[in-house]
C-alpha cells in the first residue's frame, strides 16, 4: 500500500503554561523520537540547501546542535558551535543578547569562521529571533557570510522573521 508523506507539525506537541504560566511551549521532542519524521526533517533542511554553496554549518546551543550537527554532515561541511557564556575554550567573540526575562552571552571560537566563508546558521525554532540575532552578529564579526539561517520551526506570530531583515530565512513548519 501507498503511505502517506509525512506531515511534520504532527510530530511536534503543544505545552501548555510552559516554561511560565500564558506560554503554549512547541514541544520538538516528539518528533525527534519518531525515526521517520526525524530523517525526513533532515533530508528536507538538506535538499533545500543542496548546491547552495554551504561551507560551514553554526549551531546554536543546544537544540541546534541537535539539527546543525547532521545537517553539516549531509552538507559535507564542518560544524562551528555558537554556545552560551563560558563554555568554549579558545579565545571567542561574545554577543550579549535579550531574553524575555533578564539577558543572556552566547559566544564563538575566533577561529571557527573564516572572511567570506558560506555560513548556514542552523536552530530548531525562531521566536523572537534574539538568539539567532546574536548568532549573525558572533559570525559577522568573524566577517563570515550568511548564506542562509534554518529552522525547523517558526512561530510566525512572534514575528522573529522581521527581526532577521535582509537575510535568506526557512523554516519547515510555521505557526
Ligand atoms: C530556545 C530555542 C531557540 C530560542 C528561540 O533556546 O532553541 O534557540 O530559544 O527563541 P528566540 O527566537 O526568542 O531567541 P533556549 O534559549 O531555550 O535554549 P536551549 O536550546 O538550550 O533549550
Ligand atoms: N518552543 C520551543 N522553544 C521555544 C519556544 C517554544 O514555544 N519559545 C521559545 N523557545
Amino acid at each position: 500500500s501507498t503511505s502517506e508523506p509525512v506531515r511534520l507539525e504532527d510530530w511536534v506537541r503543544d505545552i501548555p503554561d510552559f516554561p511560565q504560566k500564558g506560554v503554549l511551549f512547541k514541544d520538538i521532542t516528539p518528533l525527534l523520537q519518531d525515526p521517520k519524521a526525524f530523517h525526513i526533517a533532515l533530508d528536507r533542511l538538506a535538499a533545500h540547501y543542496a548546491g547552495a554553496g554551504i561551507e560551514a554549518v553554526v549551531g546554536v546551543e543546544s537544540r541546534g546542535f541537535i539539527f546543525g550537527a547532521p545537517l553539516a554532515y549531509l552538507l559535507n561541511c564542518g560544524f562551528v558551535p555558537v554556545r552560551k557564556f563560558g563554555k568554549l575554550p579558545s579565545n571567542t567573540v561574545s554577543v550579549e543578547y535579550a531574553l524575555e526575562y533578564g539577558t543572556n552571552v552566547v559566544e564563538l571560537h575566533t577561529d571557527a569562521i573564516k572572511p567570506g566563508q558560506r555560513v548556514l546558521i542552523v536552530d530548531d525554532l525562531l521566536a523572537t529571533g534574539g538568539t539567532v540575532s546574536a548568532s549573525i552578529e558572533l559570525v559577522e564579526k568573524m566577517g563570515g557570510h550568511i548564506a542562509g539561517i534554518a529552522f525547523l520551526v517558526e512561530l510566525g506570530f512572534l514575528k522573529g522573521r522581521d527581526r532577521l531583515e535582509g537575510h535568506d530565512v526557512f523554516a519547515l513548519i510555521q505557526y
